[in-house]
């Protein structure tokens, strides 16, 4: 039996008829760029992140790099960020000339380590961009402690957790914005490219609803350069019709969690630590082992799908040898990078399919 990492046709399958029908509904209006469609997705997702505003955008990068300017983060800033992360989170810093400072994780929640930041702040740091990676937040009153005393701002990529939780606060409600992203894969995806900039600051909404046209509030008349970066309405119908369900695919990928973590307990494989002020929505289900790659073939050939995130660190990726890291500055990085891979969840993954991926670990190490 093959088991993929993720399977969206499940998802799809149980709300078909309505996405079919929000899909008509533009057809027929033939409104494709922003409108009626984005302008109620950006109030639903704003109710569901409990935040002010929400602006939709092209993508989840274009949420962080439109946030960044609208923050009035330029060229030669240093930004304070964690470097294992999907690249986009240190590329929405290069676009807009400012320059990624990479601290290194915490071992257990692969979230950057606060207690790390304090010594790379320098005069020129002007951010911190934590990552709720994996779909957990980070620890955020230390890092919005230190943001507060030396006047940085902070912005949540969200990308992978929507929907979680820190201490009671939702994602993206706790830094001045938070980057939303809809790609497909992700708990909330669009058919396509998609993201959201959330905020409870009505001038970064503002701003950032004239840089996503072009620099425009006005037709045709530019205050400031801008961006072509506009959510469509067809991706927001659909995104509409997923968000209902969201709360519900979180908690089966919880449940899934749950069952893990009971399988798996007592195996070789360490299993995703969740603090208590956390609530995990398991955008990704992460194990480690230092016997990572053998795990990784074994689990392919046995028809379970698997992917490492992520295999080289951002500091350590070639675009960025600029910046001069070398292996062994950011060890616990790199150790995730080299120790860890993720194994399939998603809604719809039976119980029994979530049993076949644990027995065939626990068969892996009885070799
Ligand atoms: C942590 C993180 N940040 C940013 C992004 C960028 O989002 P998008 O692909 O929507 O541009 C992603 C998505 O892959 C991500 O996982």
């Amino acid at each position: 039996m093959k088991i993929p990492l993720l399977d969206l046709r499940l998802q799809y399958n149980s709300i078909k008829d309505e996405i079919s029908a929000a899909l008509d509904r533009v057809l027929n209006a033939q409104r494709f760029v922003l409108g009626e469609e984005v302008e109620h997705l950006e109030g639903e997702i704003a109710r569901y992140c409990d935040t002010s505003y929400g602006v939709g955008v092209a993508s989840g990068t274009d949420a962080l790099i439109l946030s960044l300017k609208a923050l009035g983060i330029k060229e030669k800033d240093e930004v304070i960020t964690t470097p294992l992360s999907f690249i986009a989170t240190a590329e929405a810093i290069s676009s807009v000339g400012a320059i990624p400072v990479f601290v290194d994780i915490d071992k257990r929640t692969y979230n950057i380590d606060p207690a790390l930041i304090e010594e790379k702040i320098t005069k020129k740091t002007k951010a911190i961009m934590p990552v709720h990676i994996y779909g957990q937040c980070a620890d955020m009153d230390p890092i919005l402690e230190l943001a507060r005393r030396d006047n940085l701002t902070v912005i949540e990529d969200c990308a992978q957790a929507i929907g979680a939780s820190y201490k009671d606060r939702k994602a993206g409600t706790m830094g001045d914005t938070g980057g939303v992203s809809f790609f497909p894969s992700k708990n909330l995806g669009a058919f396509g490219d998609g993201g959201m900039v959330v905020t409870n600051d009505k001038k970064i909404a503002e701003k950032i609803n004239i840089l996503r046209v072009h620099g425009s509030s006005e037709r045709y008349r530019h205050e400031i350069l801008g961006h072509n970066s506009r959510l469509d309405n067809l991706q927001a119908a659909v995104l509409a019709v997923k968000l209902k369900s969201l709360d519900k695919w979180i908690k089966m990928r919880q449940e899934l969690a749950l069952l893990y973590e009971d399988l798996l307990s007592g195996t070789a494989v360490t299993t995703p630590f969740v603090p208590e002020y956390n609530t995990h929505t398991y955008h990704l289900y992460v194990v480690g082992t230092p016997r990572r790659d053998e795990l990784l073939k074994h689990l392919l050939s046995s028809g379970i799908e698997t992917r490492v995130y992520y295999p080289i660190p951002i500091h350590l990726q070639e675009c960025y040898s600029y910046l001069g890291y070398k292996k062994g500055d950011l060890p616990i990085a790199e150790w995730a990078s080299e120790n860890t891979l993720a194994i399939p969840i998603y809604p719809g993954l039976k119980k029994e399919g979530a049993r076949i991926v644990a027995d065939c670990i626990k068969e892996f190490f009885k070799k």
